[in-house]
């Protein structure tokens, strides 16, 4: 697609993502006008922007002279005046109404008839920030991903009184310089964060509840869903004030709970723990080393959802008599005489066979599972599972076992769906619910996310890949259990199982 656009101004150049998205402007060829109200910012800016496209010739990415062509498409400018004839302006201010308003107003005066104008807001809606300017229909969503000289992604939305035409236009611009645009709705968050703020609001509850530590929440949905970042590490990188921010504007417009600030994020902000930008955030602990040598072990029951047939890594070096003894998919009985006595769960909480209480005959017994996404190949994440009466030395033993023979191991209190069912369930259960509301396509929700957060799989393809009615039975069994509605098995998921009965 080609498009008529020459001249773009970026408003909020001096900030994070308004500097990214001149970069991108100047960069696809665009001449550039950046615009903020502060003009020393705009200096720095400049400044990065040199040091950036010297990046890219190092990196082999442009030459010399298309360096300095970039560079020298680029303006700077603190009067609003200077955007008269641009053909599209980009806002990327502070996300506040009020003053997004008040920025197109003016602009409506000054700007030449046919200007797009397009807004990178987060959290609030376009045909609010649209909503009397004078120009409503010429008035888009265009949300870049931080950092946006990186990230290609663009979710596109339309306001109700954008015109097909602004639409288009607007469209073609992102593709010519080089971006990739999904259409999407203007809700809270459109896919992404919609997604993502309850999904990191969760993780945070998870930690305060006790689940497990931050360190092993990430090391278990890398290693169990191939996320190129653990959830800790992202919210330590967003910043733990931004977290609440997101939280505080999508509770009142959503009423989704999962959506409000959770109180240990709360605590940690007033704390001064915002994440990296304070140094210290929620991912305080080092990562102790596998373990290198473990007790004899014996396997009893060759087959489970953790081993299907053929791939059993510790089948090899099981003996008669082992010191930790490992049920996979068998019943099982409790055994003083071991040093721990593993026992492999699959909804079910470790309290099914300690009894919830537990007592001095069940301090020995640990649960396991291998995760692995309902029919999917299984990961090499093994969630140990511990009730707190569990002696630490069975952990211990049961958890050496699985580290030599190559797992990545993590600990888990004995509560509902473990780590990753507890964390990503609600996910594809908002995901599938997304595609029925008209939010997105299946394949733009799913490309939104590989191409945003760089999961390998976007959702509703996980969920798919792993079987629906699976996803079912789990997210069902967690309800069963939590009673929250984010665990409410998504319609999809529920058809995909009548079918299964019937
Ligand atoms: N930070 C992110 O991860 C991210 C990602 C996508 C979208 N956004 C959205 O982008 C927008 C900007 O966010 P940010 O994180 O870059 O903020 P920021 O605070 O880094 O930058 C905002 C810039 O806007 C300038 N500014 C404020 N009011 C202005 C006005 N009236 N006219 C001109 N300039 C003005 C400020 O001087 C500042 O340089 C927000 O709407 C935000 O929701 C942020």
């Amino acid at each position: 697609m080609s498009t008529a656009i020459k001249k773009v101004a970026v408003c909020g150049a001096g900030g994070t993502m308004g500097a990214g998205i001149a970069l991108v402007a100047a960069r696809g060829g665009f001449e550039t006008v950046c615009f903020d109200l502060s003009s020393e910012r705009l200096e720095q800016q400049s400044a990065a922007a040199a040091k950036f496209f010297d990046k890219a010739i190092a990196r082999g990415k442009m030459d010399q002279a298309q360096r300095d062509a970039a560079l020298a498409r680029m303006s700077n400018t603190s009067d609003l005046n200077d955007l008269a004839d641009c053909d599209l302006v980009i806002e990327a201010i502070f996300e506040n109404l009020e003053v997004k308003r008040e920025l197109f107003t003016k602009l409506n005066g000054i700007c030449k008839p046919e200007t797009i104008f397009a807004s990178n807001t987060s959290t609030l809606s376009i045909t609010q920030i649209a909503g009397g300017c004078g120009r409503e229909d010429k008035v888009v969503g265009m949300h870049f991903c931080l950092p946006a000289q990186v990230m290609k992604l663009i979710e596109m939305s339309r306001g109700i009184n954008t015109s097909d035409e602004t639409f288009n236009n607007a469209w073609a611009w992102t593709e010519t310089a080089g971006q990739i645009p999904v259409e999407t709705q203007d809700k809270p968050g459109f896919i992404l964060n919609a997604l993502l703020v309850p999904f990191n609001n969760d993780v945070i509850r998870a930690i305060e509840a006790g689940l497990a530590s931050a360190e092993d929440i990430d090391i278990a949905i890398r290693t169990g869903l191939g996320y190129k970042m653990g959830p800790c590490t992202l919210l330590d990188l967003i910043g733990l004030d931004t977290q609440v921010l997101l939280g505080e504007a999508f509770y009142p417009i959503t009423l989704d709970t999962r959506a409000s600030v959770p109180p240990l994020l709360r605590r940690m902000v007033a704390a001064g723990k915002l994440g990296n930008k304070s140094g210290e955030g929620f991912l305080t602990a080092e990562v102790a080393p596998k373990a290198e040598s473990c007790l004899s072990y014996e396997v009893i029951g060759k087959t489970g959802r953790s081993f299907p047939d053929g791939d059993h890594p510790l089948a090899a070096g099981s003996v008669i008599h082992g010191d930790v003894r490992i049920y996979t998919g068998t019943c099982f009985e409790v055994n003083a005489d071991k040093a721990a006595i593993a026992v492999e769960l699959d909804t079910e909480c470790l309290g099914v066979y300690t009894g919830e209480l537990g007592d001095e005959a069940t301090a020995n017994v640990v649960g396991f599972a291998r995760y692995r996404n309902g029919s999917e190949a299984p990961s090499n994440l093994i969630e140990l599972v511990y009730k707190p009466h569990t002696k630490p030395a069975a952990i211990a033993a049961a958890r050496a076992v699985f580290e030599v023979a190559g797992f990545d191991v993590v600990l888990c209190n004995d509560l509902p769906g473990r780590i990753v069912d507890r964390l990503v369930r609600p996910k594809y259960n908002d995901a599938l619910r997304f595609v029925d509301e008209g939010l997105a396509s299946p394949a733009d929700m799913d490309k939104t996310c590989c191409m945003g957060l760089g999961y390998p799989v976007g959702p509703v393809g996980r969920a798919v890949a792993g079987g629906l009615a699976r996803h079912y039975c789990v997210s069902k069994a967690i309800y069963d259990m939590t009673g929250q509605p984010g665990y409410a098995p998504a319609r999809a998921a529920v058809v995909e199982h009548q079918r299964s009965q019937a």
